[in-house]
Order: C-alpha cells, then structure tokens, then sequence
C-alpha cells in the first residue's frame, strides 16, 4: 500500500511553486491540510492571492489558504520580479481567485496542527523562503519533535548559488529562519540547486504538458515557458530547473532521487556569503549530520510523474 503523507505546503508562488501545488492536489498520496503563504518571490498579498488563483485552476477550492508572514524574520524582503514577472505568475493569465483565505494566521495553523495531529504525523513542505517555520519555531520550539519531516527546496553547494556567487534565493531571504530550522533536529530533506539544475524543462518537455490539451496543460506550459528564459539565457540551456515540484516528487516517489546524510549549517553574519548553505558533503568535520542532501534526481521520470499527474485535471 501507498503511504499517505499529511502535508502542510508552505510557498511563494511562483510558478514553479504552482506546478509543485497542482501536482500535490493531482496526488491522492498527498493530504493537503492547508497551504501556507509566505512572501519571497513576490510580496505576500500576491502570494496568498497565487496560491489561490492555483487551487481554482485546479478545481480546489475547498483548499484551506493561510496568509503568513510578510518579511523575513530579521531583514527586509527581497523579492525575485525579475525572474518571475510582477504578479509572480507571468506567462499565463489567471482570473481574479474568489475563493477565501482563512482567518488564523499561517505561523498559528502549522503550531495548531501540528499540536492537535499525532506526533510525527505532518510533513512539512516548503517551497519558499523559511519564515512561517522560523516564526513557528520561535514562537513553539517545543513542537520541533512532533513535526515528521520537512522537506524543502533551498540552498545549494556544487551549483554555487543562484542571486550570489555563495546563496541560492529561498535562504538568502531568511537566512536567520533558515538556521532556526537547520538547527532544530527536525529531520530534513534538502532539494538543492545541485538537484533541481538537474530537472530542466526542455523543450520536449514543455510540450509534452502543453499536449494534454487541457486548460491545466496549456497554463504550465505557459508558466513554464515564462519561467526558463531567465535561467536559459543565465546558463545557455534547453530550458530552466524545475525547482519546487521536486519537494512534492520526492514524497510521491523518492526512488527518483538520491542523496546524503550530511551537516549543513547556515551563515548568518558575513556579508559575502549570507545565506550560504554551508554543507559538509564530504564529512570533513565532526558536526552533527542534519540534513539528507540530494544531488540527483531521474530527470525523465520526474517529467513522466509530473505528466501522469497533471493529466488529472480534466
Ligand atoms: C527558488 O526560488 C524561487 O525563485 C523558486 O520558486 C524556488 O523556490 C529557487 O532558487
Ligand atoms: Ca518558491
């Protein structure tokens, strides 16, 4: 029997965190208890609104929405317009969502639900800066065992970074939220620039989701299509890494990629380096391992899963 995981997803949108949410709703192994806005690639009242827009496309709106926070823990927000165009959802235009955000806070829901379900029962995904977490934590750090795993797209080591030469975007922007959870001895699993450079939308297929002939398949593809020309014209590819949908493969089949169990810490104080995931792959020092890092990833069947999945919605 398939496990079923009870998720909370913690997001940006983003497109790439869009194709992350409809592949977690196309997937009856996932329990999408809620999904949790935080700001990051654009500010958090186009976020929680993103999110929104993703669960009516996906026919979803009985999806619980919560706004979280609206700046790092420690810093001013920066966002990623640039990459993503200025709503965060360029390349496909979506109707104004009308379905509602619910009244409790992010930070409170992930503390609620986390109290009120069995311990180690809730898998938290995060595909955004670390913010709602590092305030959760701060706020419950007692909480931090009853959390079964958290598995995040962030950070990034033989890649280097991705807005400087040291830090990938989502720890960059929260560098102190991001040590608050590095180091709460919750288990993690870490979906790097290291993997997710592996996971290219290539032409083929873009065109392949596009071929669904499906409303969900025509807005992806345009998603998508809108998404790689920064990181194309960046790196001279067949397309752009796929990075948040990741998070949710690896529930769905972590066969497909593979990792290892190593330290990774978080610098918080050189300028220089901010945000870098300081990971010590190769076990050069006695620090705790913390974190299970991915370096690879089967590219196609991550594609094929995405595809078999967004075929869902009719
Ligand atoms: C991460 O930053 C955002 O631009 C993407 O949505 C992804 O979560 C990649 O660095
Ligand atoms: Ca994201």
């Amino acid at each position: 029997m398939t496990e079923t995981h009870n998720v909370i997803i913690d997001t940006d949108p983003g497109q790439d965190d869009a194709i992350a949410i409809l592949l977690a709703l196309a997937s009856p192994e996932i329990n999408v208890l809620g999904i949790t806005a935080v700001a990051g690639n654009v500010p958090l009242g186009l976020t929680q609104n993103n999110i929104r827009k993703v669960c009516e496309l996906a026919g979803r709106t009985n999806t619980k929405v919560f706004v979280g926070s609206d700046r790092p823990m420690k810093r001013s927000l920066i966002t990623a317009e640039y990459v993503h165009g200025e709503t965060g959802l360029n390349g496909a235009p979506l109707p104004e969502p009308t379905m509602p955000v619910q009244d409790q806070h992010a930070v409170d829901f992930i503390i609620e639900t986390i109290q009120r379900l069995p311990e180690k029962s809730v898998t938290l995904c995060t595909l955004g800066p670390l913010t709602n977490l590092g305030n959760v934590l701060e706020k419950a750090p007692e909480l931090a065992p009853r959390i079964k795993e958290v598995v995040m797209m962030g950070g990034g080591l033989f890649e280097g970074g991705n807005v400087t030469p040291a830090a990938e975007f989502n720890i960059f922007v929260d560098p102190d939220a991001a040590q608050l959870v590095f180091k709460a001895g919750i288990p993690l699993v870490v979906m790097p620039l290291d993997v997710t450079h592996k996971a290219l939308t290539t032409k083929a297929r873009t065109e392949a989701i596009r071929s669904l002939g499906t409303q969900v398949g025509k807005v992806s593809a345009d998603w998508l299509n809108f998404f790689e020309r920064f990181d194309e014209d960046k790196y001279g590819t067949d397309g752009g890494p796929l990075h948040d949908p990741n998070v949710i493969a690896y529930l769905l089949n972590p066969g497909l990629y593979s990792g290892r169990h190593i330290n990774v810490e978080i610098e918080t104080q050189c300028e220089l380096t901010m945000g870098m995931t300081v990971a010590d792959y190769w076990g050069v020092t006695n620090r705790a391992k913390n974190a299970i890092w991915v370096t690879d990833v089967d590219a196609d069947g991550l594609f094929d899963l995405l595809l078999e999945r967004l075929a869902y919605f009719r």
